[in-house]
């Protein structure tokens, strides 16, 4: 891990980071694989905000399309996410375990285990997903789990975005300032979807953001973002309050029009269900915050048997396909953060000018 010292990095972007992009103020859409396109991203965008393309589910081809059809939406400066974690070592042992404690869903749902096949399903950022990004040289490049390796990061440097990475504590943020990020963003323990934690994986180490986003912004010499329940105005008025540099902004998002989120996912956003969201590993070996359901409430939510990330998913495929099939969410990973309350089902455009109108009030 660096040492840095807060005091001798030179911040790489300042605080009116935005402004340079030619953005109305600093807020931004929260990249979310899994829910939504470059739809959600292009409507942000054209509000004046920037606008997020997850990018870790998708393969070079299908990110491609994606950008083209990002480009084609908007004139706006806009980021592409990506994860960057190492890929596990496949544990067979551990796979067996897993299956052996999923063969009870598989015999309800009339499924063979057999026939269920292993897989990652999330791959890395590498030079064949830069190979597709650098033509589109997108103003802002985001990551989860740290930063990808050092010629990875030279390369989307030399074409000029701006890096970013997520931070759950300070020696996080100060490792990521060290290794290049222009701006890091903090995430709360509200969050919705995964932990961006890459040193340490120690739960109890993990902060609201009230007492991580200050502590971050003291301690660091580029711009900090808020995100983890970062969901109305008074939320960003807030964090601008403790030293944040802009805010991102996930949950809030999920009920607009244009994102893709299912109508199960949607049903139980908005119903009693959402007030419970909890850290899980089950469904793809990493903790993550969604609303609970049944494999959460049956797995004790954290388990050392699910396979490590993203291994953990494929077993499960089968039995949320066969679940959503009749209406049911028992094995669909509901991500959402703790202001889940605060989904509307507004239009993206709406949403985005609120919180932007927020900063600036
Ligand atoms: C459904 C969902 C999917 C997410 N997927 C990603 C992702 O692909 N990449 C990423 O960096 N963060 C992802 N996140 C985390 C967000 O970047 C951000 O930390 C979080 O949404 C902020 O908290 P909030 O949900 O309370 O607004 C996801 C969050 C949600 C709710």
């Amino acid at each position: 891990m660096a040492g840095a010292d807060a005091s001798s990095a030179a911040p790489t972007a300042p605080a009116d980071w935005w402004r340079r992009l030619g953005l109305a103020g600093p807020v931004v859409q929260a990249p979310m694989a899994g829910v939504q396109d470059h739809r959600l991203a292009a409507a942000v965008c054209q509000a004046g905000a920037l606008g997020s393309l997850p990018a870790a589910m998708l393969a070079p081809a299908a990110l491609a399309a994606e950008l083209q059809a990002l480009r084609a939406a908007t004139t706006g400066p806009f980021n592409v996410n990506f994860f960057c974690h190492t890929p596990p070592v496949p544990d067979a042992a551990r796979e067996q375990r897993w299956r052996a404690w999923l063969a009870r869903y598989y015999a309800e749902a009339g499924l063979d285990p057999q026939a269920v096949p292993a897989g990652a399903g999330r791959a890395p950022f590498s030079d064949a997903l830069a190979d597709v990004l650098e033509p589109l040289r997108p103003a802002v490049v985001s990551f989860h789990f740290g930063l990808p390796a050092a010629a990875l990061i030279d390369r989307v440097k030399r074409w000029g975005s701006l890096i970013v990475s997520s931070a759950t504590t300070v020696d996080e943020g100060l490792w990521l300032q060290d290794l290049g990020a222009d701006l890091v963003i903090a995430q709360g323990l509200e969050a919705g979807g995964h932990r961006g934690h890459f040193l340490d994986d120690d739960l109890s180490r993990q902060m609201g953001l009230l007492a991580l986003l200050p502590r971050l912004a003291r301690a660091l010499g580029v711009p900090v973002l808020a995100a983890g329940g970062v969901a109305d105005a008074a939320a960003v008025r807030a964090a601008r309050q403790l030293g944040a540099a802009g805010v991102q902004v996930g949950t809030a998002y999920l009920c607009t029009p244009e994102a893709t989120t299912s109508a199960l996912h949607r049903a139980q956003l908005a119903g009693d269900a959402a007030r419970h969201t909890a850290l899980t590993n089950l469904f793809t070996g990493r903790p993550a915050r969604g609303i609970v359901n049944r494999l959460m409430r049956d797995g004790g939510l954290l388990s050392p048997e699910a396979p490590a990330f993203p291994l953990a998913t494929a077993a499960l495929a089968p039995l949320r396909a066969a679940a959503e099939a009749r209406g049911s969410t028992d094995f669909t990973p509901l991500w959402a953060g703790q202001r889940a309350d605060a989904c509307r089902t507004v239009p993206a455009a709406e949403l985005t000018r609120e919180l932007l109108a927020a900063w600036s009030a």
